[in-house]
């Protein structure tokens, strides 16, 4: 097929245009969706633990604010949440810093005894598959 001149830059134009859109649209995403997990499956030895990362934390779920489990930021900080591995090593260490199963089972199990409410036996969490 052949384009005239004038054709071609009105092909050249859409095509510009159609780029700023896909670029802009994509750069405003992560702002109204941010890169958080729905659901992380733990894999232990005593079997695997399921969590509802994303039922935990929306208004009708459980409603819980990011700063209840990733404890140590501010609201502003929230986007920077990540890993308890962070601070919480896998084996005993610091003594001051419970390792990272511990953290995990305290802070489950103790939001569930005090809210009176989710699981607070082994195997209500551990499922062996
Ligand atoms: C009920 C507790 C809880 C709430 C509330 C919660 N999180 Fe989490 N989040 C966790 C746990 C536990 C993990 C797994 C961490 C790990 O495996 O080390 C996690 C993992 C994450 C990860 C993946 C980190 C990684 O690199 O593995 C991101 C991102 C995250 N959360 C963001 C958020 C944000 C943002 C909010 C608030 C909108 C939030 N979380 C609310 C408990 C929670
Ligand atoms: C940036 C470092 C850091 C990250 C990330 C972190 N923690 Fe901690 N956590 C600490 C430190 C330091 C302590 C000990 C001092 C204190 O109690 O604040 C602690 C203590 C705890 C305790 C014991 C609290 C008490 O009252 O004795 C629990 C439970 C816990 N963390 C759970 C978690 C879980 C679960 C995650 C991941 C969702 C996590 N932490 C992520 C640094 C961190
Ligand atoms: C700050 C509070 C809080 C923390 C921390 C928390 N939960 Fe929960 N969890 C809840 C509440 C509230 C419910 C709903 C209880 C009800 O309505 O009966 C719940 C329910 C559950 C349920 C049953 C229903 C469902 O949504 O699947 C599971 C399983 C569960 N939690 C796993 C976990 C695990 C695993 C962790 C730690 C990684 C955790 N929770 C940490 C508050 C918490
Ligand atoms: C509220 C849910 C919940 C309950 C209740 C629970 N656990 Fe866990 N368990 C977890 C999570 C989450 C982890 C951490 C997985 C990880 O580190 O990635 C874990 C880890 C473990 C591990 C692996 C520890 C390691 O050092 O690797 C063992 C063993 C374990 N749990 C045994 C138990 C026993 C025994 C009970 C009952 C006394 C129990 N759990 C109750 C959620 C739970």
């Amino acid at each position: 097929m052949m384009f005239s001149r004038g054709e071609l830059k009105i092909v050249y134009g859409w095509t510009i245009g159609l780029l700023v859109i896909a670029v802009v649209s994509y750069a405003a995403l992560p702002s109204t969706s941010p890169d958080r997990p729905i659901r992380i499956a733990f894999q232990t030895v005593a079997g695997k633990v399921i969590f509802d990362h994303h039922r935990h934390l929306i208004e009708s779920g459980y409603g819980l604010s990011c700063g209840e489990c990733h404890h140590t930021l501010s609201p502003d900080e929230y986007s920077q949440a990540g890993s308890c591995t962070e601070c919480h090593q896998l084996e005993e260490g610091d003594e001051d810093v419970p390792k990272r199963s511990d953290a995990l089972h305290q802070q489950c199990i103790g939001c569930h005894r005090e809210y009176g409410g989710g699981p607070t036996e082994c195997a209500q969490c551990h499922v062996m598959q």
